[in-house]
């Protein structure tokens, strides 16, 4: 009998550690502690045991009892507190990705731009955007009533106080509080009373850049260009300067190169001509410097100006620029 208990006490222990969920737990209950189970049934062969070992056959199964509901009691507990899904821990499914925010396109794109003018020894600065007339247009050698002035592409705040159209005003409060040699770039927002559409903007981002000094030349703006256009475009693009004209530079060029994507042969970004316009520049205008108090026969100097949306749909071919502003993730995501 006492060989008996022992045995059934190994059991125990071995079922009760190899049992992982309820149907287990139950089955093992079943097996030991119900009334018709192992234990119980040894209670009955009591009866058998000569009457001097029964006190202590008895002891032993009552404490075989106890052991066998505590160790179920523990176990029940145990389950309890498993987490469900450690059951089901599947190793190959794969991981839950966390999104990081990226910088915005527009702003990889000027940091880039920045980036390669800061390496040719330019600065960069910035002015306000709500401007006067004398800083958006009349310093800048706008005629009175040149039509860029017009409530059409203007938006006025209030007399002659406006919001500036472009980010050349910044050249002239940097010529009016600096003297030469000056080198600098200056990005920022501009507005114009345009119509919103996949290639224009009522409110974009340009940059401006510009430099006045003793004796600089026009191939010094087409060397300083050309090298920008190289590092940021690719340095086999082809160029060209076509003749403009803005009324603060004189001559006035803007700046093509071939396309990137079709190398020339023409395609969709290109409009099939194999160039694509990418900048305006020009000498700055003998009256520019006067208005801002520069002798223009003893300075000389170069300007330019891009719009950034243009630059980034064009870097990554998005061939419609309102994409920049909808602030889709699915859009965003994708730099
Ligand atoms: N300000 C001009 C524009 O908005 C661009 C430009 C800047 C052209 C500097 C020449 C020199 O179109």
């Amino acid at each position: 009998m006492q060989n008996q208990i022992a045995q059934l006490r190994e059991e125990i222990e071995r079922e009760i550690a190899a049992v992982t969920n309820q149907q287990q737990l139950e089955e093992f209950r079943i097996k030991f502690l119900s009334r018709k189970g192992l234990i119980a049934s040894l209670f009955d062969n009591l009866r058998n045991v000569p009457g001097v070992d029964k006190p202590i056959v008895g002891k032993q199964l009552n404490e075989l009892r106890q052991r066998a509901q505590s160790v179920l009691d523990e176990k029940i507990l145990q389950l309890k507190s498993k987490p469900k899904s450690a059951e089901h821990l599947d190793l190959t499914l794969p991981g839950r990705r966390k999104f990081r925010g990226t910088k915005h396109p527009l702003m990889q794109t000027l940091d880039e731009i920045k980036s390669i003018f800061v390496g040719m020894g330019f600065g960069i600065a910035d002015g306000p955007e709500i401007e006067d007339d004398w800083h958006n247009f009349s310093a800048l050698n706008f005629a009175p009533d040149h039509p860029a002035r017009d409530m059409q592409d203007t938006f006025f705040v209030k007399g002659d106080i406006l919001l500036r159209t472009h980010t050349s005003p910044v050249q002239i409060r940097i010529m009016e509080n600096n003297k030469p040699p000056i080198r600098t770039i200056m990005p920022g927002r501009v507005y114009r009373n345009e119509a919103v559409s996949s290639r224009s903007l009522c409110n974009f981002y340009q940059v401006e850049g510009l430099a006045v000094d003793k004796g600089i030349t026009f191939s010094e703006l087409k060397g300083t260009l050309l090298s920008f256009a190289r590092q940021f475009y690719g340095k086999d693009i082809k160029y060209r300067f076509r003749p403009s004209f803005f009324p603060f530079t004189e001559p006035s060029a803007e700046m093509d190169i071939t396309c990137f994507i079709c190398k020339g042969k023409g395609c969709r970004m290109c409009k099939q001509s194999g160039w694509l316009e990418i900048l305006g520049c020009g000498m700055v205008d003998p009256n520019v410097f006067t208005s801002v108090g520069y002798d223009p026969e003893q300075y000389t100097g170069y300007a330019f100006g891009m719009g950034i949306e243009r630059t980034a749909a064009l870097l990554y071919g998005v061939d419609d620029i309102r994409l920049f502003y909808e602030n889709d993730v699915r859009f965003l995501r994708q730099f």
